[in-house]
């Protein structure tokens, strides 16, 4: 691994203010291949540049927590990687958030262990909200301490509730802003543009004394819409942006715009991939064009594969069409859904007799994240998510909010269990692969 700071192939963690260009289009290695971002107006001069530089008083930078080669998020792996080779000491480990809770001993790889195992930052926000809450709320179970901690919990002078959750996409946000709803940033939509998203980040994640500029502002927003993250090749299936292939791949078509979203038309979006289409009773094609046909199959069962969510017919892609930033709960939050929960907290929601009901759980809900409903107070919100990205998957993992599927074929499994879609195991393998282009 390349030491942090130095500039050119292989460089992988990059550091608050070292300085240096963000090329026009770089790639990074991950398991599957690489991936590649793409700064559409051409390089970036990252020195004095407010996503790079510390703004605050703890060293860390926007870049700290959303780092190219993770597709502008942060992988646990990379994460765990940098415990090691700072002893804990980099700033993305500050007491604040990137530890368990700020009242643990901070030395201790074992109070930082959702940041370094699951790659959750801690997401503290005030009870009750400013909407009266529908609820009350109660900690079950505390495993990190923070919700039932004298200073920062729930029965502190300022009560908060602390939440876990895995850092967002910080790139091809122009799709998102130009989607149809109402823009909504941050898996709990807290933040409704990506002005007032910066300004908080700067004063909780980097602890800054002062609101930022203006410029400071407008620079970030401008690096972030022009920005474009997404795997650029896969060790099987080669260069996914190749000429002739899927528009939808690639980051240099994300960038163009040729990529539209994900479920603009759906028909059309399969048709993309006929050029990587095996004839029935073909031979064996060899690895590259046997992997490519396998990502054309999968791309059928996300665009085509109907199933039932409370009671709708849907596809994976009615969901996941970019530009839709609603919230939903597809049951990622509930208490009893991930696969491995340790150390997340568990909270019982018991709502008003007066409000209107959680579609599934009714007026009493186990939830490790409220998510929405921490914001509206209403009890029907109480676990929905807003949608995220699913670009540049391979270099990010874990996946969900709360990181509770460790890889893509654990997310497939949650979606073939909890909607009993039926997927072969050949279908599993195909859909995957499909996602790990992406
Ligand atoms: C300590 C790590 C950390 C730092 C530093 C940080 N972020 Fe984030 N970022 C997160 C987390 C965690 C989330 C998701 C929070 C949530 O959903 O409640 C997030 C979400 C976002 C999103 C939302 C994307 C979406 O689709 O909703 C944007 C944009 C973003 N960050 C930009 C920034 C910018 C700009 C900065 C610097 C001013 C910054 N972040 C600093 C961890 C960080
Ligand atoms: C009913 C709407 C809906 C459908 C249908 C749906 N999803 Fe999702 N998907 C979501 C929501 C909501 C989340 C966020 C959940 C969370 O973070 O806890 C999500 C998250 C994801 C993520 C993780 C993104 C990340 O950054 O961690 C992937 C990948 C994904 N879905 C793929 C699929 C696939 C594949 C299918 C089809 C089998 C599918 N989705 C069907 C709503 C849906």
């Amino acid at each position: 691994m390349a030491q942090s700071g130095r500039y050119g192939p292989g460089r992988t963690w990059w550091d608050a203010g070292q300085g240096g260009y963000l090329p026009w289009d770089e790639s990074y290695e991950n398991p599957d291949g690489q991936v590649t971002v793409v700064n559409k107006r051409g390089s970036v001069q990252t020195k004095d540049h407010p996503f790079f530089e510390p703004l605050g008083t703890n060293g860390r930078a926007c870049v700290t927590c959303h780092q190219p080669a993770n597709a502008m998020s942060i992988s646990a792996a990379l994460l765990r990687q940098r415990w090691i080779e700072t002893g804990g000491r980099d700033p993305v480990f500050a007491a604040i958030d990137g530890s368990d809770c700020p009242d643990r001993p901070q030395n201790l790889a074992a109070s930082h262990s959702l940041l370094i195992e699951k790659g959750l930052v801690r997401i503290a926000l005030p009870w009750p909200p400013r909407n009266r809450p529908e609820f009350r709320i109660e900690v079950i179970d505390d495993p990190a301490g923070c919700n039932t901690s004298a200073v920062y919990g729930l029965r502190a002078q300022h009560p908060f509730i602390s939440v876990y959750r895995r850092p967002r996409v910080a790139a091809n946000l122009d799709q998102i802003i130009a989607g149809p709803e109402g823009v909504r940033f941050m898996t709990d939509g807290r933040e409704a543009t990506l002005e007032s998203q910066a300004t908080s980040a700067i004063q909780i994640h980097e602890q800054a004394k002062m609101a930022p500029t203006t410029e400071q502002l407008r620079r970030i927003v401008e690096f972030e819409t022009q920005l474009f993250a997404a795997q650029g090749s896969d060790v099987r299936g080669g260069l996914l942006d190749e000429p002739g292939g899927p528009l939808m791949l690639g980051p240099a078509n994300l960038a163009s715009g040729k990529a539209g979203g994900l479920a603009a038309a759906p028909d059309r979006m399969s048709l993309q991939f006929d050029p990587w289409r095996k004839p029935d009773g073909a031979p064996d094609l060899g690895l590259q064009l046997e992997f490519r046909a396998s990502v054309a199959r999968g791309s059928d069962l996300f665009f085509g594969r109907r199933f039932q969510y409370r009671g709708e017919t849907v596809t994976c892609a009615v969901c996941h069409a970019a530009g839709i930033t609603r919230w939903m709960d597809i049951g990622t939050t509930a208490a009893a859904a991930a696969k491995d929960r340790t150390g997340l907290p568990v909270f019982r929601i018991t709502c008003d007799a007066s409000a209107q009901p959680h579609p599934v759980f009714g007026r009493v809900v186990y939830t490790h994240d409220p998510g929405r409903a921490l914001i509206s107070g209403k009890c029907a919100e109480v676990g929905s998510i807003v949608l995220g990205q699913i670009r540049g998957l391979a270099a990010r993992a874990p996946y969900f909010s709360s990181g509770s599927a460790p890889t893509l074929a654990d997310l497939i499994e949650f979606y073939d269990r909890r909607f009993a879609i039926g997927y072969t195991a050949r279908e599993k393998q195909d859909l995957e692969n499909f996602l790990r282009v992406l």
